[in-house]
């Protein structure tokens, strides 16, 4: 809870920085950077699985993925994503799946995404002692009911909505609220109108705070690319030259050397030569 406090103290003074995270390697890194919370977002069904919706992503999946992350991390607040599966399919099954993102994925809470149901969901986590955090604009896992990936709240009567939406989760009790695709000047009516941090993706500047999917940030993930995506570094080129240098080094022979051998006591060497020159006759 110390690290729920600190994300909410930080609204109105200092900008929330939240990035996506799905493995130990990654995770490791990134929390050395102190960025102040990571997700393990259920985009990891496209960036990581090559699934064409994050709907198909399992409960299985997300929390094998928050375990591994959790490992590493010892400074940012952790947040499993809860994948579709886990609380909108079944509404009944909720509190169990937070449950076991809290317990055996060691999460110190879960973000669940704007729908139908989504009040009486959140209410019943808060009130088993889950810190959620909620997502409103565009909604990727019920994309189709919002006609496709477009902006949201651009007529008056869905700005409404998206507004009464937020405030309806900050009177539930969640610690945050992620905003996507929505236009820069709604993101700034929300972050004025609700206590809790924003953070937006795709939202603009206003939000409290602000999130990005690490393989877009990293130029890694290059199938699409949304607007609201800022590359700041190229690493699919740097892999790319990285691993043609390998397959060129081994070709060549120049890898590996020495350097990267281990030795053998240079008797031994030889008596093996002679078992096996006597073996071979
Ligand atoms: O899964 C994800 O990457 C997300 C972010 C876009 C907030 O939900």
């Amino acid at each position: 809870m110390r690290k729920i406090k600190e994300i909410l103290n930080k609204k109105g003074k200092e900008k929330i920085t939240m990035l996506t995270c799905y493995d130990y390697s990654f995770a490791q890194i990134l929390d050395e950077t102190g960025v102040d919370i990571i997700l393990v977002g259920d985009s990891l069904a496209n960036v990581i699985l090559g699934l064409e919706h994050t709907k198909e992503v399992s409960f299985e999946e997300m929390l094998n993925h928050t375990k591994a992350v959790s490992k590493a991390v010892k400074n940012a607040l952790v947040i499993a994503d809860m994948p579709y599966v886990s609380y909108q399919k079944n509404i009944k099954d909720a509190v169990y799946f937070a449950n076991q993102f809290i317990q055996l994925g060691k999460a110190e809470g879960v973000k669940i995404e704007w729908f139908k149901h989504c009040p009486e969901v959140t209410e019943s986590l808060i009130k088993n002692g889950i810190p959620v955090m909620g997502h409103l604009g565009l909604t990727p896992q019920t994309v189709e009911e919002l006609g496709g990936f477009k902006v949201q709240g651009r007529s008056k009567e869905r700005a409404l909505e998206i507004i009464n939406q937020a405030k309806i989760l900050e009177k539930i009790g969640v610690f945050s609220i992620v905003l996507e695709s929505i236009p820069y000047k709604l993101a700034k009516i929300i972050t004025e109108t609700v206590k809790v941090p924003t953070i937006g993706i795709g939202a603009g500047w206003f939000c409290d705070g602000q999130v990005l999917v690490l393989y877009d940030l990293l130029g890694i993930y290059k199938k699409i690319k949304p607007k609201f995506v800022k590359v700041y570094a190229d690493l699919s080129t740097s892999i790319r030259k990285a691993i043609e240098m390998f397959i060129q080094e081994v070709k060549t022979e120049k890898f590996p050397t020495p350097k990267e051998s281990f030795s053998l006591d240079e008797e031994i060497f030889k008596k093996l030569l002679r078992e096996k020159d006597a073996q071979m006759g």
